[in-house]
């Protein structure tokens, strides 16, 4: 559960030897620690344009040093490379790029700064969708967005980040929880992804505690990923309903005990799951986290019925009907959120998981399917997708793949629980509903489902 060869590569023999022979050097990658109240510990650098206007305009509750460029209509400090303060987070405003010749604002705007990134710097790229009425050339032009930041996230080094976000509607907090999210060590491990933020009116009282009055159900939440989803949404002040299988009984007590949680032991695929979950939550959920997975992998011609069936109960057909009766029942709050745990392999496919990644797929259309019913209701509904997250699932699998899911990555390692939680926790904020319907990989950029 532990990745030794990031300790050798960052000492500094291991440094020298890495660097002889050629081998990654991972960086340590910088995560958020409980009862840290800064969002970036470092300089933020806004580009020019509209959405970095309004940025500008809580810039300070972001970094104590926010900074501009030559030009901006801002009354920030300029940075500029005759005298450059390294940079701890950066955002570009391309919303303004609507012809091809606009494109070299990109190149402009970030060759000569990226010399200047401190360790895990996070940038991001804010680009607009153009409407239905625009010309075909800001189509093309927003577009070509995503090959460039996709491929500048794999250019960056130590530990840094980029992401490309589409800010169709502006309103509520949805943009500062974006930037919260995407410019601290919250999102260490995402990398290389496109999202789109749409209309979203929610308010958050308290930043330290985005979560509080909230409350959260998550499955499988006796270890592993799903007992990082239970303590983060706790420490964002949600009140937890965890939940797993009686076997598991010991563990989740425990856990529930320290986070001052509820228990709910319960086999999701239980013939009775729905009638017992239902009834277990009589003062309804806000937040509903399908984490409890299993696989069960070998190669379709090798696979048996058992196999397939489990598989596909436990991490689809149960999430299915659970979400539909939740929400059907009511005791899905309106504002409610749902967060789906797929993988990366439901993306990339992967040999000996036809029936994990046919589950995993099917929940990303279980988000897609449901968003439209979700939002009239003012709820919302994605699906996380991890990569190679460093749990017990994954010491299970024989060195030389275990390295390759590892390495294989822009940020050359494996992530850790508490990097999917943290995603779950920033998609269940009331502001995020201004996500629906989407996917996000946490997976460090993986080349496996690029
Ligand atoms: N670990 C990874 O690298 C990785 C990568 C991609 C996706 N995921 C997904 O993330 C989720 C969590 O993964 P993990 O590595 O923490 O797994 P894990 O095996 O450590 O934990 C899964 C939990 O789900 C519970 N569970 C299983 N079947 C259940 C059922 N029928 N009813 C109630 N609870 C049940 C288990 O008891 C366990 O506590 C899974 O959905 C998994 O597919 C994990």
């Amino acid at each position: 559960m532990s990745d030794p060869y990031i300790d050798f590569a960052n000492s500094g023999i291991g440094r020298r030897i890495a660097g002889a022979v050629g081998l990654p050097t991972p960086a340590r990658l910088e995560r958020w620690q409980a009862g840290r109240q800064q969002v970036i510990e470092g300089a933020l650098l806004l580009g020019n344009g509209p959405l970095c206007a309004e940025i500008a305009r809580f810039a300070s509750k972001l970094s104590q040093q926010p900074l501009g460029l030559t030009g901006a209509d801002t009354d920030l400090p300029t940075w500029s490379t005759n005298s450059p303060v390294p940079l701890k987070a950066v955002v570009f405003d391309a919303s303004l790029i609507v012809t091809l010749e606009d494109l070299d604002q990109l190149r402009v705007f970030f060759a000569p700064l990226l010399r200047h990134l401190q360790p895990s710097a996070h940038l991001l790229i804010l680009g607009r969708t153009p409407g239905p009425t625009a010309a075909p050339e800001a189509q093309i032009a927003q577009r070509a967005l995503e090959g460039f930041s996709r491929s500048l996230a794999k250019e960056l080094r130590n530990g840094a980040t980029l992401q490309l976000v589409y800010v169709d509607h502006e309103g509520g907090d949805a943009l500062e929880g974006l930037l919260r999210f995407f410019l601290s060590p919250k999102s260490a491990y995402v990398s290389g992804q496109v999202l789109r933020l749409g209309a979203g009116a929610a308010k958050v009282e308290d930043w330290t505690r985005p979560l509080a009055g909230r409350k959260a159900l998550i499955t499988g939440a006796a270890r592993g990923i799903g007992a990082a989803i239970a303590e983060t949404l706790a420490r964002d002040g949600a009140s937890v309903h965890l939940l797993d299988v009686p076997s598991a009984r010991s563990d989740l007590q425990a856990l529930a005990a320290r986070l001052n949680g509820k228990t709910i032991d319960l086999d999701i695929c239980a013939e009775d799951a729905v009638p017992r979950l239902i009834e277990a939550l009589p003062d309804g959920i806000d937040i509903v986290v399908h984490n409890a997975g299993i696989i069960r992998d070998k190669t379709l011609i090798n696979m048996s019925v058992e196999q397939w069936n489990s598989v596909m109960e436990v991490n689809l057909k149960a999430p299915s009907r659970l979400t539909e009766a939740l929400f059907e029942s009511g005791t899905l709050a309106n504002d409610g959120r749902v967060i789906l745990l797929s993988s990366t392999s439901a993306i990339a496919g992967n040999r000996g998981q036809c029936n994990y990644a046919a589950s995993k797929a099917g929940l990303i259309g279980l988000a897609q399917a449901w968003a439209p019913r979700l939002a009239a209701r003012g709820a919302s509904i994605n699906a996380v997708a991890p990569g190679f997250i460093e749990t017990h699932m994954t010491a299970q699998i024989p060195f030389a793949l275990r390295e390759a899911g590892r390495r294989l990555s822009s940020l050359g390692q494996g992530g850790l629980p508490q990097d999917v939680a943290e995603v779950v926790a920033w998609l269940a904020q009331p502001g995020s509903g201004a996500i629906n319907g989407q996917v996000l990989r946490v997976c460090g950029q993986s080349l496996v489902g690029a």
